[in-house]
């Protein structure tokens, strides 16, 4: 799988973002280790801090249909379907994205290709 082409399944999920208070679409395309994909968007909530990122939303998916081991996973983020500008992931999904993932899982945005480690140097994890 091209990295264009996971771009491509982001912006097709950022279509189904449910932004109502933000007016930013935001889409991921997670890809896993058996070539599997699951994509998610952002959905916003009148309460606002229910809100859950497209990456969430992703990953969630996929662990909810057994899947653990991720390879990569392509964001994009925008208003008014301009997803040029790089979206890169909050600290809350990369926290989320360390429970299942090593270093080397590579984070695709519209300016390259990025890994976990360089995101999140330093991991908090109970050990
Ligand atoms: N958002 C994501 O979906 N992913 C991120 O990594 C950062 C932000 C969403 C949450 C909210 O719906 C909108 O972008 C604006 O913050």
């Amino acid at each position: 799988m091209e990295n264009k082409e996971l771009l491509e399944l982001a912006i097709e999920a950022a279509s189904n973002s449910y932004c109502s208070y933000s007016g930013f679409s935001v889409g991921a395309a997670l890809l896993t280790e058996d070539g599997r994909i699951f994509t998610g968007c952002n959905v916003e909530n009148s309460s606002f801090s229910l809100t859950i990122c497209a990456e969430r939303t992703a990953i969630f998916k996929a662990v909810s249909e057994g899947c653990r081991k991720f390879k990569a996973i392509a964001i994009v983020g925008g208003a008014e379907g301009n997803y040029s500008h790089p979206c890169c992931p909050c600290g809350a999904c990369l926290q989320v994205m360390s429970e299942f993932c090593d270093d080397d899982f590579s984070i695709i945005l519209t300016n390259g290709e990025f890994t976990l480690g360089e995101f999140l140097p330093m991991r908090f994890e109970l050990n």
